[in-house]
């Protein structure tokens, strides 16, 4: 039987190349969110490539535009959680610089560019995440504790865990530039083709930004513009430090949604993109939103089989998929010179393409489908077997939520559901599929069974090693 003609606009859509203003070309629009992957190692946390040769591999060869690697930090000091990989400061040399390099080519390896997310986390750093001392408080750009739940039990918990940060002095903002500039000559020497600053999530970038944490005077604070102050300096000293064709990339929330308009509203989150998209320094504007203290990062939110499962064209040609909408639009009129990579809630192959048709963003980028199936774009989104009206990527539900829900605290109950995708990312770097299917109390059981295994494995050969020292035959003289 001859096969059907197929209604193919919106792969059409997606499947079409991009030319950054840095001269780079992304192959089609689907981007490969940052997402930390929970693999690197103490002492140096470099990247490990064994577990990464498999990961990468995988989205390496899926067909994405882009891939943006998870954030990398660079303060050893601080992680924002224990296995991020960090840039220290003898990343440049040899061995450490060979192991960013064996990163770069396996992410390159099937011809998609590959950017790396810079980060620093601020205040969000947990005790024990970082070479630090127990008693180093976190950065901030003003003492702002984070506020996740009412009950003592939370205040106790998160005092013990992130407890107050300490403002930063102006000393200590230099030095963060000085840090940024230099990971940015790792991953420029290590052959990546750009670096992505992340000024989201609520993270350093983003204390700056949003005044809720931002409540300086100084030159980095006090108004829209100074609270900009230090993003426009790490722009200009990075892209003057790196010209074209190096690409660099920014990511920003659209708002942070305190209560009680605290946050970064939507009118300056709006003058943010602004200045990115016009200053000729930038080539992509990624926008997300919310932050991990107030729950509206996305990841809380997601779509089911069941509310998407058919999005044909024809009944609705504007489906709006995307977390970010609202924003999206605004900055939509503002007529961006540059991409918007609009991030957050996208499944549908028909949900992406309205979201360019209708010049929303220029890319999509997709995060927690890009754990489920690592290689959506080539089997199902950019796949011209599949019709547009059937082409989804896995749903985002995480089964076992009822978890988190039961935890007396809120700062473990809202930590649950990306665990559950940093589980599933470890399992790719071992060379396993995904388990879409598995639950959180499952992920959390095997989880604690492999840190007591690790735990147990380190007691032993410390043990052994022990013996052998002590048995160490006495030299006879
Ligand atoms: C496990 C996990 C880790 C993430 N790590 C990062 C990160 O390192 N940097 C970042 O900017 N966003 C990070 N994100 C957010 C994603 O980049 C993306 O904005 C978010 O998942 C929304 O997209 P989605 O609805 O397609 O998942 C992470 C998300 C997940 C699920």
């Amino acid at each position: 039987m001859a096969p059907q003609p197929r209604e193919l606009a919106s792969v059409d859509t997606l499947d079409t190349p991009l030319k950054l203003a840095c001269g780079l070309t992304l192959p089609n629009r689907l981007i490969k969110c940052p997402m930390q992957e929970t693999l690197a190692k103490a002492p140096t946390y470099d990247p490990p490539i064994d577990t990464f040769a498999n990961l990468y591999t995988k989205w390496a060869r899926a067909n994405y535009g882009l891939i943006i690697t998870g954030q990398v930090q660079v303060d050893i000091r601080f992680l924002s959680v224990l296995g991020d990989v960090v840039i220290h400061e003898h990343s440049l040399e040899a061995p450490y610089i060979d192991a960013w390099k064996r990163w770069a080519s396996i992410s390159k390896a099937g011809g998609t560019p590959c950017v790396v997310q810079l980060a620093h986390p601020g205040r969000m750093s947990p005790t024990g995440a970082g070479v630090r001392p127990a008693d180093m408080p976190t950065m901030c750009p003003s003492s702002i504790p984070v506020k996740l739940g009412d009950t003592w039990l939370d205040k106790l918990a998160l005092d013990k865990v992130l407890g107050t940060p300490r403002a930063m002095t102006l000393e200590e903002i230099d030095n963060v530039v000085e840090l940024f500039k230099h990971a940015a000559r790792v991953a420029h020497t290590a052959g990546f083709d750009g670096i992505q600053l992340h000024g989201a999530h609520g993270f350093l970038l983003s204390q700056f930004l949003s005044p809720h944490t931002n409540r300086r005077t100084d030159d980095y604070g006090g108004t829209p513009e100074k609270r900009m102050a230090l993003l426009k300096r790490l722009v200009t000293a990075i892209r003057s430090e790196h010209p074209a064709p190096l690409c660099l990339g920014v990511k920003l929330n659209s708002a942070d949604y305190m209560d009680a308009g605290q946050g970064l509203q939507q009118d300056e989150g709006l003058e943010q993109v602004r200045w990115l998209a016009t200053c000729g320094m930038v080539d992509f504007v990624e926008v997300s939103g919310g932050n991990a203290e107030n729950k509206t990062s996305g990841l809380h939110q997601s779509f089911g089989r069941k509310t998407l499962d058919r999005a044909p064209k024809e009944e609705s040609t504007r489906i709006r998929e995307s977390f970010f909408t609202e924003f999206a639009e605004k900055a939509q009129a503002m007529q961006s010179p540059v991409p918007i990579q609009l991030s957050g809630g996208f499944r549908s192959r028909n949900g992406m393409a309205d979201a360019i048709e209708s010049g929303l963003c220029q890319l999509i980028g997709l995060g927690r489908s890009a754990v489920l199936e690592p290689e959506s774009p080539r089997e199902i989104i950019l796949n011209r077997e599949i019709a547009d009206d059937d082409a989804f990527a896995r749903s985002h539900i995480v089964r076992g939520q009822w978890l988190a829900k039961l935890m007396p605290l809120q700062i473990l109950g809202s930590s649950l559901s990306i665990q559950f995708f940093y589980h599933n990312m470890r399992r790719l770097g071992k060379g396993l599929a995904s388990d879409p299917d598995m639950s959180i109390p499952k992920v959390i059981l095997m989880d604690t069974l492999e840190t007591l295994r690790a735990g147990l494995t380190t007691t032993l050969s410390r043990i052994l090693q022990s013996l052998s020292v002590y048995r160490r035959p006495q030299k006879i003289e």
